[in-house]
């Protein structure tokens, strides 16, 4: 017998209770054991759950149970959590957690505890939601040396953008939908201001370069700057606006990171990855790209991450799943500065004034634009390039083509 424990009975804790439960006797089937929810932990009472006698406030209970094995975090957040996850891994129980921000802040030593305490640290959910990609970063593509990753990281940003564009909402009530069907996080702002994108993109660049990059490290940009006018500019030119989180790998060891919205042209296919899916767009030395999509969010997709990394541990306890990354370092990301690119530049400007400053440039069209209002792509330069013509000129919105 296997015994789990859930941690917080939210949304993601929810559905890992329900996925063990519906699929209970296909998971003792594959783990060759039978895997039982012993536990849920919250501060709350749910007098009407049908787990309403599993439930327990004191943490003390699964730290103290020599025959608890798993534990699951989904109370969110790097506080609590990280006590639990601690306090849990030094009892010996592995910790499965769907946590993004723990992992992106603490994972290296959270990981190096599992490993000094013969139980493992996985987090699969904690990037794409339902998404296989963590492991298949590690397993799958262990052959290549990975040279970077773009990804549309955050479903309750792609949603937004996507319910704007396509059903005309306003930016309040294409939120107010995330949050309903349970994408966002409790406070939104770390979806809409690209954090969430940010402690992802951390997680998968500490992942494919072997060091720990760390959010402080990573330039974070959320997509509050987007406008409809942007949207309609972009889609003249067949391109979409995405919130993307990117790494890259760079000489010496060194890692370039960040997130922002670009343009993306409709000929890549992560311009077609809309509502709340997320995609994964990763290239490897030896297998070119290759791309990851599913749903980013919710609650079903993300304890389906979460329940797979629970049956991985469930099938061999004590085995050292090798899953860790070095200590990053102050110096280890780089800026994006050279990076090159054209640009998307929407500025109170006339075509000829931008073409004096930026040279050739396409210029974009869309209804009811305003006089003297002017869109435009440039020809690729780097940043640095294209803020020295911006010089004295405050655009309104500058965003990069993603190339
Ligand atoms: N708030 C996150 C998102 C949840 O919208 O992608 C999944 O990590």
């Amino acid at each position: 017998m296997v015994n789990v424990a859930i941690l917080g009975f939210g949304t993601v804790g929810s559905g890992v209770a329900e996925v063990l439960t519906t699929n209970g006797g296909l998971i003792d089937r594959r783990v060759d054991d039978l895997v039982r929810l012993k536990y849920i932990v919250d501060v709350r009472d749910f007098p009407d759950s049908p787990y309403k006698d599993l439930f327990v406030k004191d943490f003390a209970v699964i730290e103290n149970d020599p025959e608890l094995d798993i534990v699951v975090e989904t109370i969110g957040g790097a506080k609590v959590a990280l006590d639990f996850t601690i306090r849990a891994l030094k009892a010996g129980k592995s910790v499965v957690t769907s946590n993004k921000e723990l992992v992106a802040t603490h994972g290296c030593e959270l990981l190096r505890l599992a490993r000094d305490n013969g139980c493992s640290y996985l987090f699969e959910a904690s990037v794409g939601g339902g998404i296989p990609i963590l492991r298949p970063l590690g397993s799958c593509l262990a052959a290549n040396q990975l040279e970077q990753i773009t990804g549309i990281l955050n479903g309750t940003t792609n949603y937004i953008l996507t319910r704007m564009i396509r059903a005309g909402l306003t930016f309040d009530q294409a939120l107010a939908e995330a949050q309903a069907n349970g994408y966002a996080e409790k406070d939104p702002t770390a979806d809409v201001d690209g954090h969430d994108a940010c402690r992802k993109i951390c997680i998968l660049a500490s992942l494919a370069f072997g060091r720990h990059v760390h959010p402080d490290q990573v330039p974070t940009q959320g997509v509050r700057g987007v406008t409809l006018a942007d949207a309609d500019y972009a889609a003249s030119a067949d391109y979409k606006i995405k919130l993307l989180g990117r790494c890259l790998r760079r000489p010496e060891g060194k890692v370039c990171a960040f997130v922002a919205p670009h343009l993306v042209s409709g000929d890549n296919p992560l311009s077609g990855v809309e509502d709340v899916f997320n995609a994964i767009a990763v290239t490897g030395n030896a297998i070119g790209d290759v791309m990851f999509y599913g749903r980013g969010a919710g609650k079903l997709p993300t304890a389906s991450a979460v329940v797979a990394d629970v049956i991985d541990i469930a099938k061999d306890l004590k085995k050292d799943r090798h899953n860790g990354w070095e200590e990053g370092a102050p110096d280890l990301v780089v800026s994006a500065d050279s990076l090159v690119s054209p640009w998307y530049v929407r500025a109170q400007i006339s075509a000829d004034q931008a073409r004096q400053r930026f040279g050739e440039v396409q210029l974009l069209a869309r209804g009811g634009a305003p006089a003297g209002e002017t869109a435009f792509l440039t020809a690729p330069m780097t940043e640095p390039e294209i803020r020295g013509k911006l010089a004295g000129l405050e655009a309104d919105s500058l965003f990069r083509v993603l190339a």
